[in-house]
Parts: structure tokens; C-alpha cells; sequence
């Protein structure tokens, strides 16, 4: 048996052919483009997805012909809480505003108004959030009524692609739980919330748990892809659920860290926690029976790749000359700036923000520039502010009793040294890293493994697949970050009515 495990991300859709021992065969990753029509707003073409999806089954098939002779089964993942809708033909409506959109503050002042700021904590686990689905389709119901009035079918991303390879209209619990319209405790859809924000039951699709077996590929989309028809496809997870599966984090008191276009901070609790001021989120687990604490930064690696693409080409071209990732060019330049990069901060809200503040006016911002500093100050100040912004998201954690001992950190950030190195200092405990670091993918992969009985359970196949790599201490002066820290956190405060007063003008 193989298992094809498919990530539908922001940047592209990484598709992964793995074996049963969790070995990568062949990968193929596809981008595509992120529209931002006014400041605050996300969207992405659904279409774009799918022919992401075609591209990189095709291209992993090509690389292990002997899969199509064997069986294979496939699991999804994807980036969480975007809005996919279509009409009764399955036809797409309008782009998807996706998770990092901010445009939705009016809605999230309605859903408290109509569904109570209250109850909505006690039923969705979370307050009203702009990122989270609910608010998205309030704001097409208020905004783009005649769409709204065609749409028969309301899905998130990854749920699109299952509909294109199987025709099923299905979710899962872990990326459900992000919609804000389910009971997170019972973990169904809640018919109080759908009464109250007027949406059809009828819209979203049929609720699984993470390792349930959710369709087989159709004709079509065998023909598309060159999988075989029949394959069954299993419902899988949003990308972190999915990745703390990959990530061998399933059982309370373990924790990872992503540093990709986000940054999250997930642990799995046995029984669901709730923080009232909606620091971090409650969310069901991809593990049945389990749910999970978890925050989320909008901009991480989004702020380094701001970074590169505006005020690096000087990189950028050095890059392509000595056939490097950029990204090792500007982590070099970053290692020899001190700590506190010459007593340079940046806040890294280049997207608004999540945790730990709920606020989608927010926005970034170096704070103490001078003419000193240089491109390698900027780039180690971002990349100290997205430590210092994840030590914020983890200091929740441990107010609510949660331990961290050792945080393995996943992602395309996770890559550097320097930034491990600094994530370890900055929050005072070692870190590690995965020696199969896929994601999203491998845990994708792994559910559907669960799925067709090659694993007994979502336990079992993290302690088959899942190894980890020596952990690295933090260094003997990672306290120079502390007064730096200190500094970093009064920022948002001090500068909260300046936002405010910017989004007014
Ligand atoms: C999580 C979130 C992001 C996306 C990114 O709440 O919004 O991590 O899932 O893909």
C-alpha cells in the first residue's frame, strides 16, 4: 500500500507519495498566487488548488510507477478556516477568502450581537474571530447577497478538494472546529449557531472524524489525476491538526511549533480547555476523542518572505548565482548582527493578528531605526519578532497549566539554525526538529493509513512512523533576549489606539 498525503497551503500544494514506513518517495509541490485586493484581505482561486493538486499527483505517480499497480490510499490537509462556495452544480462562486483575511470586524460584532459573546465561547470553543469561516460567510451574506442566494454548498479548502476527487461533500471535526459553527464539545455541527447566523444546514457538508474513510476517486478525477478510480480518499485534517499528527504530537503534554507562513504553537489536551479572552483557540483534535490548545501568529515566515521579495534582490540575484535558497543567504547576513539586532524591534502584524491578540487592525512595525542599521538587521529583527511573538503565544499555554519540556519545531522556518536557535533561547527550553519533517503531508498520509488498517490508530502509526533529531539547548546567553522581550510585549499596547486610528482614516 501507498499513501499519497495532499497539503493544500498558501504558498502551493505539496503532494507527498509516502510507503508505510512514513518514507517521502517522491514530492511535488505546485504554487500559486495570493490576491490581495484591499489592505487586510486574502483570497486564493480554488481552481488554482485543484490544477496544484492534478499537477503533483501527476508528477509523483511519474516518480513511483509501481504505485498505480499497488493500492494507494490518500488523506488531505490544508489551510484551515477558508471560505469555498458553490452553486447546485458544484460551480465555484467567487474566489475563497482564505484564513489570514481580515475584513470581517463587523461580522464578528453581529455574531456576538445575534448568537450571545457567551454562548458562542461555550458552543464553538472560541470568540467570534475574524479569520475563522463563520465570519466570512456572514460578511458574503451581507456583502454579495446574490451570491449568497446561490450558494448550495459551503466547503473549506482541502474539503474542495476531496468534492473534486471523489464528489463528496464531506469535512472532518479538526478543520470543521475552525468554521466557528459546530459544538466543539460533541463535535457536530451546532444547529443553535446555524439557526442563529442563518445558514442552511443543508450548505455544509457530512461531519467525520479525522481517520474516517470519506469516498473513493471518480472517473473524472481519475482521469485527471492518473490515480486509480476507486481510490479511497480519507477525511484527514486542517494543515496543523494534520501536521501534529506528523509531528508525533498526539497525547497531552507534548507540543510543536510551525514556523511556515504562520506560526502555531499546538499542544492536544485529553478533555476541551477554553481560554476566555480567546488568546489561543480550542479546537477537536484529528485524534478521536481528543481536542487541542493552539495559537496562531498570521504573519511568521510571511514577514521573513515580505522581507525578501521587497528589500532583498540583492540576495535574491547572489542566490541564483550560487544556486542557494535565499533564505541561507539572508540567515548568514542575520548571524552576524548581535542579539536585539542593534536594538531593532519588529512586530511582526503584517497580516493583522490572532494570538495572543485577537485584532485585525493591527499592523507592523520596526520600531527604533536608524541609519546604522542594514538589510541584516532588518532581517534578524523580523526574525527575532516572530520569536518573541511565538514566546507570547507560549506564555498563554503555560498560564493555563500546559508544559512544554522540549517544542519540536516544524515548517519552512524550522529549516534555519539561527531561528531554532532562537526560538530555544527565547522560550528557555530545548527544541528539535522531525527527521521526516512533510507537515501537513505525512500526517495526511498517516490518517489515511489509519483509515485503510495499514495503522491500528492515529497513536500507532506516530510511534511506527515518527522520529526526531537530537534536541538543541537553549545558548549561555539567551537572556540577552530577555529585556528585548520585555519591551516587545509593551509594544502592542502602546501602539493599539495608533492602529485604530489608521484603519479610521
Ligand atoms: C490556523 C491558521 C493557519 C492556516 C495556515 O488557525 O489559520 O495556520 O491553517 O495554513
Amino acid at each position: 500500500m501507498y499513501l499519497l498525503g495532499i497539503d493544500i497551503g498558501t504558498s502551493g500544494t505539496k503532494t507527498v507519495l509516502f510507503n508505510e514506513q512514513g518514507q517521502a518517495l517522491a514530492s511535488y509541490t505546485g504554487e500559486y498566487p495570493l490576491y490581495q485586493p484591499r489592505n487586510g484581505w486574502a483570497e486564493q482561486d480554488p481552481e488554482d488548488w485543484w490544477q496544484a493538486t492534478v499537477k503533483g499527483i501527476r508528477a509523483v505517480l511519474a516518480s513511483v510507477p509501481e504505485a498505480r499497480k499497488d493500492r494507494i490510499a490518500v488523506g488531505l490537509s490544508g489551510q484551515m478556516h477558508g471560505l469555498v462556495m458553490l452553486d447546485k452544480e458544484g460551480r465555484l462562486l467567487r474566489r475563497s477568502i482564505i484564513w489570514c483575511d481580515q475584513r470581517t470586524s463587523e461580522e464578528v460584532e453581529q455574531m456576538n450581537r445575534i448568537a450571545g459573546a457567551q454562548r458562542l465561547i461555550e458552543i464553538s470553543a472560541n470568540p467570534a474571530m475574524t479569520g475563522f469561516t463563520a465570519a466570512k460567510i456572514l460578511w458574503v451574506q451581507n456583502h454579495e447577497p446574490d451570491i449568497y442566494s446561490r450558494c448550495a454548498h459551503i466547503l473549506l479548502p482541502k474539503d474542495y478538494i476531496r468534492y473534486r476527487l471523489t464528489g463528496e461533500f464531506a469535512t472532518e471535526v479538526s478543520d470543521a472546529s475552525g468554521m466557528q459553527l459546530m459544538d466543539v464539545r460533541n463535535r457536530c455541527w451546532s444547529s443553535e449557531l446555524l439557526t442563529a447566523f442563518n445558514i442552511d444546514r443543508d450548505v455544509l457538508g457530512t461531519m467525520y472524524e479525522s481517520p474516517e474513510l470519506t469516498g473513493n476517486v471518480h472517473d473524472e478525477a481519475a482521469n485527471a489525476t492518473g490515480l486509480p478510480a476507486g481510490t479511497p480518499v480519507v477525511a484527514g485534517a486542517g494543515d496543523n491538526p494534520a501536521a501534529a499528527i506528523g509531528t508525533g504530537i498526539v497525547r497531552q503534554g507534548r507540543a510543536f511549533n510551525t514556523i511556515g507562513s504562520s506560526a502555531v504553537i499546538y499542544a492536544v489536551t485529553d478533555e476541551l480547555r477554553l481560554d476566555m479572552q480567546g488568546r489561543i483557540h480550542s479546537l477537536c483534535a484529528s485524534v478521536p476523542g481528543k481536542w487541542t490548545l493552539m495559537s496562531c501568529t498570521q504573519s511568521a515566515g510571511l514577514s521573513l518572505k515580505w522581507l525578501r521579495d521587497t528589500c532583498c534582490t540583492a540576495e535574491i540575484a547572489l542566490a541564483r548565482c550560487e544556486k542557494v535558497d535565499p533564505y541561507k543567504i539572508m540567515d548568514e547576513l542575520a548571524e552576524g548582527v548581535p542579539i536585539g539586532a542593534d536594538k531593532l524591534l519588529f512586530l511582526p502584524y503584517l497580516m493583522g493578528e490572532r494570538s495572543p491578540h485577537p485584532d485585525p487592525l493591527c499592523r507592523s512595525a520596526f520600531v527604533g531605526l536608524t541609519a546604522r542599521h542594514g538589510r541584516p538587521h532588518l532581517i534578524r529583527a523580523v526574525m527575532e519578532g516572530v520569536a518573541y511573538s511565538q514566546r507570547e503565544c507560549l506564555d498563554v499555554f503555560r498560564e493555563m497549566g500546559l508544559k512544554v519540556d522540549c517544542m519540536t519545531i516544524c515548517g519552512g522556518g524550522g529549516r534555519s539554525r539561527l531561528w531554532r536557535q532562537m526560538l530555544a533561547d527565547v522560550y528557555g527550553c530545548p527544541v528539535n526538529t522531525l527527521k521526516v519533517d512533510e507537515g501537513g503531508a505525512l500526517g495526511a498520509a498517516l490518517l489515511a493509513g489509519v483509515g485503510t488498517g495499514i495503522y491500528t490508530s492515529v497513536e500507532q502509526a506516530c510511534e511506527a512512523v515518527v522520529q526526531y533529531n537530537e534536541p538543541q539547548a537553549p545558548s549561555p546567553n539567551a537572556s540577552e533576549y530577555e529585556p528585548y522581550y520585555d519591551l516587545y510585549k509593551k509594544l502592542y499596547p502602546c501602539l493599539k489606539p495608533i492602529f485604530d486610528q489608521l484603519a479610521e482614516i
